[in-house]
């Protein structure tokens, strides 16, 4: 491990520029996207892929998600097909990860895929993330940037928090809008398949596609790796579905209710995503068990819930 600290860029043009340089110098620059911060690595660079699971704590079964500028560049890297077609013109760039067959003859490292034949890829929207990776000019891999198994993080502070001294840089921008990660939609199959609930709600996918999305839980073949019952957890224990805090309990509130933090007073959902992980992270710091109120399961609540339930799951 790395003892310096770790360097916070700005996002002017000269600190993108920088943090560009870092990256195809093979070293780990954190930065902003409109899902959560990402932990980037120059995707074609084996060792720098390796830092990234070293820095994090990552099983390396687990694959990365390759980022890109375009939708130009992503074709460059998987069998592209109608279905990609549809959705990316529709939701790129955007919270949507899609997997697709890896393309023959890429120059992406085993690690990213942790050795399978599909490849997950976004274009995220984030001006800055935009930037970089057009600085970039290649795919960069990208974890959200928290040690694995714990809060992602939404705020270049959080990235410091779990990260500090173990990547180069953090790219400062801000908060993130979205505040959960991207939706990942398996396209390498018969039919779509929904891999994780994320940031844009599956309903308005299954609306575009015009057919349902296979849930993943019915398809127990169809497994996407590394999605581990116990994730996104704060240090201290969480209750779900509390209506009220019990006695030394805090209480993460939904719609107005007497709380110590609101995910949304107006009983917003996108709010509720915006706030989620920053508000775990500040209830975690209390050092005091968390009770959080039930929250809607459609739209963006069922990614919402999928988080709360993994932050929930007993530790492994
Ligand atoms: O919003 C996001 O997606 C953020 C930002 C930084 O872009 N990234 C993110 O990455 O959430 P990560 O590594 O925390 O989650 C990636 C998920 C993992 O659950 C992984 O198993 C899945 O994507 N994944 C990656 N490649 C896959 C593949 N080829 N097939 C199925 N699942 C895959
Ligand atoms: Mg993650």
């Amino acid at each position: 491990m790395n003892t310096d600290h770790t360097k916070i860029l700005g996002s002017t043009e000269h600190d993108i520029a920088q943090a560009a340089a870092l990256l195809r110098a093979g070293q780990l620059v954190a930065f902003p996207t409109e899902t959560v911060y990402g932990l980037g690595a120059d995707a074609r660079q084996g060792r720098a892929v390796a830092a990234v699971f070293e820095a994090k704590g990552r099983p390396t079964l687990n694959p990365l998600i390759a980022h890109l500028a375009s939708i130009e560049a992503a074709k460059r890297y998987v069998v592209w097909n109608d279905q990609a077609q549809q959705l990316a013109v529709s939701f790129w760039p955007g919270p949507l990860t899609l997997v697709l067959p890896l393309r023959d003859g890429h120059d992406i490292s085993p690690l990213v895929t942790a050795g399978l034949g599909t490849l997950a890829i976004r274009v995220p929207a984030h001006p800055t993330a935009h930037h970089l990776l057009t600085l970039v000019d290649g795919p960069v891999a990208a974890p959200s940037a928290n040690p694995s198994g714990r809060i992602s993080p939404t705020t270049a502070a959080h990235v410091i928090a779990g990260l500090d001294g173990r990547i180069a840089a953090v790219v400062d921008d801000g908060a993130c809008g979205v505040g959960l990660e991207s939706t990942i939609v398996g396209l390498s199959g018969p039919q779509p398949i929904l891999l994780r609930p994320g940031g844009l709600a599956a309903e308005v996918i299954e609306a575009t596609l015009g057919q349902p999305l296979l849930q993943r839980d019915a398809h127990d073949t169809l497994t996407a790796p590394g999605q581990l019952l116990s994730h996104y957890a704060p240090n201290q224990h969480v209750r779900l579905n509390a209506t009220q805090a019990e006695p030394g309990e805090l209480m993460l509130g939904f719609g107005t209710m007497p709380c110590d933090l609101n995910l949304s007073v107006q009983g917003d959902l996108a709010e509720a995503a915006a706030n989620l992980f920053g508000h775990l992270h500040q209830l975690d710091a209390m050092n005091r068990p968390i009770a959080v109120a039930p929250v809607p399961t459609h739209g963006l609540g069922q990614a919402i819930n999928d988080r709360l339930q993994r932050a929930a799951a007993p530790r492994g």
